[in-house]
């Protein structure tokens, strides 16, 4: 087989020289710790990689990506990642980045078995099915897609505040702004859905948690 990659290792030497010509500090900067202000919560798309398309650096980011970009409230990968984020790097944004032409959301749309992955694209069919009377009157396969994409991320963005990681935070006065975003691999540009939730009163009540009592020492 091909070793192909090689090409790797070598492109990493060269990447890794670059930075340090640019700041001989780069990597002891960072090797001190991270402090990214951002959560990106994102799709395993190979073209989408959050740090490229922001033109953000190694630092600036903590990345979760899965296949279409969900929150899944039994997702312990998920609720890890944010938990961490939230409550030690205490990020202050996040981002739920859909992209159009996601095969994940077009596979949800569809009838056909793909196996075991049936199961992580059934909770993108609920969110058409939340969707549906709109989604159905979208004739053009592609439009109907594509907003499908977007419902999807702003479903995300939702489910993200239903956690109580999210809300508790929001009750200690946190700034935490969640945003749903949508990039458009035909152009590159990202999009902003508008669906931004930056405290309780975004959430529906049936979803309000009670604020955590503080613990009782004995
Ligand atoms: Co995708």
């Amino acid at each position: 087989m091909e070793k192909s990659y090689l090409k790797l290792f070598e492109n990493n030497k060269a990447w890794a020289q670059n930075q340090i010509n640019k700041n001989p500090d780069f990597f002891n900067q960072l090797a001190n710790g991270q402090s990214p202000e951002y959560l990106w919560i994102g799709c395993s798309d190979s073209r989408v990689p959050a740090n490229e398309i922001t033109g953000t650096l190694p630092g600036e980011i903590f990345v979760h990506r899965n296949i279409a970009n969900m929150v899944v409230h039994s997702d312990m990968n998920m609720l890890s990642v944010l938990s961490y984020a939230v409550e030690i790097l205490k990020v202050k944004h996040i981002i739920v980045c859909g992209h159009y032409g996601c095969g994940g959301v077009i596979a949800a749309m569809g009838n056909k078995q793909y196996g075991l992955i049936d199961n992580w694209l059934r909770h993108i069919k609920d969110v058409y099915r939340y969707h549906y009377p709109e989604l159905d009157s979208i004739a053009d396969e592609t439009q109907r897609a594509r907003r499908f994409v977007e419902l999807n991320v702003i479903e995300q963005v939702h489910d993200l505040g239903k956690t109580s990681i999210v809300q508790n935070a929001w009750n200690n006065n946190q700034p935490l702004h969640i945003h749903g975003w949508a990039y458009d691999i035909k152009d590159g540009i990202i999009k902003d859905l508008g669906a931004t939730f930056t405290g309780m009163q975004d959430l529906h009540a049936v979803y309000h948690l009670d604020k955590q009592s503080p613990t009782v020492e004995k």
